[in-house]
């Protein structure tokens, strides 16, 4: 019908219909402008484009710890990436590359923002379930648990359950041997994680008592934390004299079984320390302040 139209008329008008004609076919759609542009993103990333896909020609991506994405030609299977990884924001783009299964792209709030610092777009976990291996690990989020299982493809990982592992406590940072003068306060510190919670209690041998009893030099402490499903435990006892010399025990019990952990106390008088010939406190640093600080410090949330 518009073959023999155009045939009839004068040449600056057929020139018109012709530019006008592939509206007019009907053959394909017509492309919008959101095609348009992904078009043109495309070809600015790609720089000329993208053959015709051969998937024979393909290399296999191999070690994928995040699984296999399409490149972007939509061609070829190229490695995911991992969490933690630069990724684009724009679907459209390909300039970083694209996260992996479970994984999004996200911009990294983590950044110092008022000290200049421009945030990233990184992969980040779609989860924050932590989840218990087939190898009765427990893994922060599936993220992790897929990496570890793409790592080892030979040792079968798989979802056990949803949630921590659950086992006896394990005592993660012990209480240590201290030693001080008569007169100065001392700490024990005792961090443990499990699952179901543990509880903790501090005893001293030869003592039947669970501390701190009727003393008033000591007391107890404790606190969730610092790692999810931890608990830490403190003892503390005042103005030392030397009948508190002996072995204290830091106990972590839930219903799968009990743990412990001792630590001794020596404690001696200024004489003692004198006729040691060790100059006298607060030069000694036995215990590193770091490791005592950090234990009350702000590691919490
Ligand atoms: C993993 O599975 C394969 C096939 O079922 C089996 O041959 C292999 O022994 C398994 N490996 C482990 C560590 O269980
Ligand atoms: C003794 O206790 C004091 C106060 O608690 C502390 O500052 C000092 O570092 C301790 N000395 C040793 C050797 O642990
Ligand atoms: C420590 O020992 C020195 C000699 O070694 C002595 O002169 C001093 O009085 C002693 N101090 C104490 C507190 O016993």
């Amino acid at each position: 019908m518009l073959q023999p139209l155009a045939d009839a008329l004068a040449l600056p008008l057929l020139l018109l219909l012709v530019v006008q004609a592939p509206p007019l076919t009907g053959a394909r759609p017509s492309p919008g402008p959101d095609y348009l542009q992904r078009g043109w993103l495309r070809l600015l990333a790609e720089g000329e484009g993208c053959a015709p896909c051969q998937p024979e020609e393909c290399a296999a991506p191999r070690g994928c710890l995040a699984g296999l994405v399409r490149d972007p030609c939509d061609c070829c299977w190229e490695c995911a990436n991992i969490e933690g990884q630069l990724c684009d924001l724009d679907p459209s783009a390909h300039f970083y590359g694209r996260c992996g299964e479970q994984l999004e792209c996200r911009l990294d709030a983590g950044g110092d923002l008022s000290r200049g610092e421009v945030p990233e777009p990184l992969c980040a976990c779609r989860s924050q379930h932590p989840l218990c291996g087939s190898d009765g690990r427990t893994y922060a989020q599936i993220c992790r648990l897929q990496e570890a299982a793409r790592a080892r493809p030979d040792a079968n990982l798989t979802v056990a359950h949803p949630g921590p592992c659950e086992s006896e406590p394990q005592i993660v940072l012990h209480p240590y041997d201290i030693w001080n003068v008569t007169g100065q306060d001392v700490i024990f510190g005792c961090e443990v994680f499990a699952y179901p919670m543990a509880s903790i209690e501090w005893r001293k041998d030869g003592l039947e008592i669970q501390l701190p009893g009727d003393d008033p030099h000591i007391s107890v402490q404790f606190r969730g934390g610092p790692q999810r499903f931890e608990v830490t435990g403190w003892l503390q006892i005042q103005a030392v004299r030397p009948s508190d010399e002996g072995t204290y025990r830091c106990l972590a019990r839930n219903a799968l079984g009990q743990v412990e952990a001792p630590a001794s106390l020596t404690v001696l008088t200024p004489e003692q320390l004198n006729s040691t010939g060790i100059p006298p406190l607060p030069s000694l640093h036995l215990v590193p302040d770091e490791e005592v600080e950090s234990e009350e410090g702000d590691d919490y949330y």
